[in-house]
């Protein structure tokens, strides 16, 4: 029975798939490693594009917590990365999202300093209109740069606002909904900062919810 063609030829078989998903399986979790790893590393970047690293001695990576305030983070779950230095506030890094882009939601990071200025603004995701509203890109202008050093005390509230408003950011031609979003959702992330910081700091690491859950699930399902 075993010498039969037939048999051989479906053990070989067996066997070939048996080694083909294994190499499937280590080939997966050697890409997920490394896209996690890429994936760490482009955040990095962005944060120390914001906040040097020569300015801070702790893992701003891992070092965070999520916070919710709808109204002036622009959506229910706000990641915060933290970078001190021996063990004081530098900067706080916040997940902002300004929910009334052009073409819908824009998610920013913005590095608010411990003294309550900007350590500057970037946009992380968007899909405004191209040639029109992306000049808010760091490759594509110089506009974005424009929130650096500035705070609630330069300027004043109530010239947080883009020049056709009465502010004093500029708009592009032809596009004002689009700058005119970001300066609000940055203005607001600052007055969040302002009325949470002492808080903020003291916050405990936190993962973001969906993981205490799994986590919570975990424990629960080992008890
Ligand atoms: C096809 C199309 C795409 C547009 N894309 C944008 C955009 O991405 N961002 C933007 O601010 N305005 C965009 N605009 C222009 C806005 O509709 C609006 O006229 C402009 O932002 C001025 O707004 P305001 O009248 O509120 O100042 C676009 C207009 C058209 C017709």
């Amino acid at each position: 029975m075993i010498k039969h063609p037939i048999t051989i030829a479906g053990l070989l078989l067996a066997m070939f798939a048996v080694v083909g998903v294994g190499l499937v399986a280590v080939t997966h979790q050697a890409t997920k490693d490394q896209i996690a790893e890429n994936e760490r590393m482009a955040l990095l970047n962005s944060l120390n594009a914001l906040v040097p690293a020569s300015s801070i001695d702790n893992d701003i990576v891992n070092d965070k917590t999520v916070v919710s305030d709808i109204d002036k983070l622009g959506t229910k779950e706000t990641t915060v990365y933290f970078g001190r230095k021996a063990e004081s506030p530098v900067a706080a890094v916040f997940t902002s999202i300004a929910p009334d882009g052009y073409s819908g939601q824009i998610k920013l990071l913005v590095a608010v300093l411990a003294d309550g200025s900007l350590g500057g603004v970037r946009v992380v995701a968007h899909k405004e209109t191209p040639g029109l509203g992306d000049k808010i890109e760091v490759e594509k202008g110089d506009w974005i740069h424009s929130f650096q050093g500035k705070s609630l005390k330069d300027p004043k509230p109530a010239k947080w606002k883009v020049k056709r408003d009465g502010g004093i950011f500029d708009q592009f031609s032809g596009a004002t909904i689009t700058p005119r979003a970001i300066v609000k959702a940055v203005k607001n992330t600052l007055l969040y900062y302002d009325e949470n910081k002492k808080s903020l700091f003291l916050a405990k690491k936190q993962a973001p919810a969906k993981e205490q859950m799994a986590e919570a699930a975990k424990t629960e399902s080992g008890k």
